[in-house]
């Protein structure tokens, strides 16, 4: 439709008609016979008018089903407006890729658009319009469970990895139906809720929202993303979903956001319990206000907008605005001329999971996994090597992770499936449980343990210890698996450890009982073969993590990017106490941001910058070469940062600005060159205007952000 066919459209709306556009329902409301009755319609005191008036359907999909529920949702929709199928594809439909913080450890972001094509692509064909990603929220917390969805601590690997995901999904978005619209949450910070715990308030200076937490939101909407969620949290006081100031005079003004904005599940009625409004017709008024256009599950605005225009405290405006808002991503998305879009039931089948989207899978699952320790070589497994394989995930399905819904386990390889398919001599001993360790599983294992050159033992959280609703305090292995390694220990055999996680856990004493460890996250459909291949040195662990391991929880947050202090550590003078540190372990992160170990090693020289003085306007180009004395080939994932010495506000010891992955041939030195402008490395002033100051920087080059070589240059006004 032409824009002035959408307007004309809101125009013949009832109010109700309007009101309905800004509910969104579950998928049970479309298919079940008794939600008509006396299901959850009548439970949210809503009639069949209502929920053939609302605008849009979270959580069903499946070509058959969203055709259906279209078909007979258009029967009884008074103008035939078409209603759109939302759902949260958050890794994979039913390919399941890792979750995103292990795709994240790829530092390979054309490798997760492929992975967000392959997902819009099974998306599409099973109904769906619509996908309740990415995920961008900068994380520093591990105990927070979402810290899974994530791609890390990094403002700058945020903003490409949203931009790559908003651009696997969306496509060609108005020509092409195998896509879908990318909606990027949550707005704002959801990523720093206090002490990690879920929902929990969120507190921050206008500068640092602007500084780390927004960018990676804002690299999702110049990138074309057509929604954004809110968050759960406060941000300075008011809850996200009812705060003028970040919705309307950031998002849209500043931003210049023109597409939708859903509340997420219910937040309009929780501003009620956060205390900004005495009921929910105060919490309709608020979030209509503060620009949320659909209401997620909640139903303040259906019970309640109407009463507050007749009282003259809503002005419609407001309501016809997100009523056009939420008509022109229907229009984008084509659903006016073909409501069933790329619901399609042969494509379906032949598409979804299939050997060709199975393969990117593999792909992403093997430069997802991180290689932490690897003492003595002990990787990879040599063909004669007798090994046991011992643990709870030896014979486990579940490799997929959180929201990974259409993922299904019984068709996700186990490890004992997919190499016990290999000629090694490979003993398995599968425990049974996560939390739990009968005698007769230790026995066996002890067994196997003596027969065996090397013990592997496959560890690791459930996949419902991360995700939403899942912060932790304790973020160690769980006993049973603890007892199992110190058990196992006894042998004096080299142990390797692997975990599957969705979080940055405190790995010390998994790091000191063992000799080498592999994080493989939640790898997904095909994890299993990549996890395999790694071990067995067939492919080479390429994987950098994008979060920081701390040693120990009291730690947290620990994270590259942080501040000097007025009194840091001094190499020099030791033994003073009144320095910036704890008095019982080091400041320092068991494993860093950008850290991980491949089987062979580069190393790097001669860090070169071309000229040391520049202006304002200039560029810095440097150059540094990576030396290969292995007889393999390296992948290396050169990562460069700069430290801005002196700023108006004080500035991150360390930012990374730019990386690269190359191959450095076997034997051979290869040239890496770096260039930057100093205008990109601008910051947030205390006026909030972003420039770039003359002065001292760093340059800094290395394999993570604790190994760099560095030189100093000065830039001149
Ligand atoms: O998209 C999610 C959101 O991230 C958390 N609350 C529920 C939404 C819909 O499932």
């Amino acid at each position: 439709l032409k824009q002035t066919e959408l307007v004309n459209l809101v125009a013949q709306l009832s109010l109700e008609e309007k009101i309905g556009q800004l509910q969104q329902l579950t998928g049970n409301f479309y298919t079940e016979e008794e939600a008509e009755i006396t299901g959850p319609m009548t439970e949210v005191g809503l009639t069949e008018k209502s929920v053939y008036e609302a605008g849009s359907v979270l959580g069903l999909s499946g070509a058959k089903a969203t055709m259906e529920a279209q078909s007979k949702y258009l029967s009884k929709n008074r103008l035939q407006i078409p209603l759109l199928f939302m759902a949260d594809i958050v890794h994979g439909y039913r390919t399941i890729f890792p979750i995103p913080l292990g795709l994240a450890s790829s530092w390979n972001p054309k490798l997760v658009k492929k992975t967000a094509q392959v997902a819009a692509v099974e998306s599409a064909v099973s109904g769906l319009h619509v996908t309740f990603s990415p995920m961008v929220d900068l994380v520093r917390d591990p105990r927070w469970g979402r810290v899974m969805e994530s791609t890390g601590e990094d403002p700058y690997l945020n903003q490409l990895y949203a931009k790559a995901f908003v651009e696997g999904y969306q496509g060609d978005l108005a020509n092409d139906p195998l896509t879908i619209a990318a909606c990027v949450k949550h707005f704002a910070a959801y990523g720093a809720p206090e002490g990690g715990r879920e929902y929990n308030t969120v507190n921050m200076s206008d500068r640092q929202l602007r500084e780390s937490y927004l960018p990676a939101y804002q690299a999702a909407l110049e990138a074309g993303c057509k929604l954004v969620m809110t968050a759960f949290n406060t941000v300075d006081g008011i809850p996200a979903t009812a705060n003028r100031y970040l919705n309307r005079d950031i998002l849209r003004k500043e931003f210049g956001f023109k597409g939708v904005l859903i509340s997420d599940w219910a937040a309009t009625k929780e501003v009620v319990a956060h205390g900004v409004a005495a009921n929910e017709k105060e919490a309709a008024a608020l979030s209509l206000k503060a620009g949320v256009d659909i209401e997620m599950m909640a139903f303040c605005y259906q019970h309640f907008l109407k009463e507050l225009v007749t009282e003259g405290k809503i002005s419609t405006d407001l309501i016809d605005e997100a009523v056009l808002r939420i008509l022109e991503l229907k229009n984008d998305l084509g659903l006016f001329e073909n409501p069933y879009r790329g619901a399609n039931e042969e494509q379906e089948a032949a598409l979804v999971f299939s050997k060709e989207h199975q393969e990117i899978a593999l792909q992403a699952a093997r430069e997802s996994i991180v290689l932490l320790e690897n003492k003595q070589n002990v990787l990879p497994l040599q063909k004669q090597e007798k090994v046991a394989f011992v643990g709870p995930f030896v014979e486990y399905h579940d490799l997929l992770g959180n929201w990974s819904w259409k993922g299904n386990p019984s068709e996700t390889e186990t490890i004992k499936e997919v190499a016990s398919k290999r000629k090694e001599s490979i003993e398995f001993v599968a425990t049974s449980g996560i939390w739990e360790l009968t005698d007769e599983e230790l026995t066996a294992a002890h067994k196997a343990a003596e027969k065996t050159d090397k013990i592997i033992l496959f560890l690791g959280e459930t996949a419902d210890m991360s995700g939403e609703a899942s912060s932790r305090t304790n973020i160690q292995l769980p006993t049973a698996q603890l007892t199992l390694l110190r058990e196992l220990k006894i042998h004096g055999k080299p142990i390797v450890v692997v975990t599957f996680n969705g979080r940055p856990l405190d790995l010390t004493e998994v790091a000191e009982l063992s000799d080498g460890l592999v994080e493989a996250w939640f790898p997904g459909t095909k994890g299993a073969q990549a996890v395999t291949e790694i071990l067995f040195g067939e492919t080479a662990p390429t994987g950098r993590l994008t979060m920081s391991f701390p040693r120990n929880v009291g730690q947290i947050p620990v994270y590259y990017n942080h501040f000097n202090t007025g009194r840091p550590i001094d190499a020099n003078d030791a033994d003073n106490k009144y320095v910036s540190k704890y008095l019982d372990v080091s400041n320092e992160p068991l494993y860093p941001f950008g850290y991980g170990l491949s089987y062979d090693k580069v190393s790097y020289q001669d860090l070169v910058i071309q000229e040391e003085t520049i202006g304002l306007d200039g560029k810095i180009s440097a150059s540094v070469t990576l030396q290969n004395n292995s007889n393999q080939p390296v992948t290396e994932t050169v990562q460069w940062y700069v430290r801005d010495i002196v700023g108006e506000v004080v500035r991150p010891m360390k930012e990374l600005k730019g990386f690269e992955t190359c191959i450095v041939p076997a034997g051979e030195s290869k040239l890496v060159t770096w260039e930057i402008s100093v205008e990109e490395l601008a910051y947030i002033h205390v006026n909030l205007e972003k420039k770039a100051d003359a002065g001292e920087f760093v340059v800094m080059v290395g394999s993570n952000s604790s190994e760099v070589l560095a030189k100093t240059i000065t830039v001149k006004n």
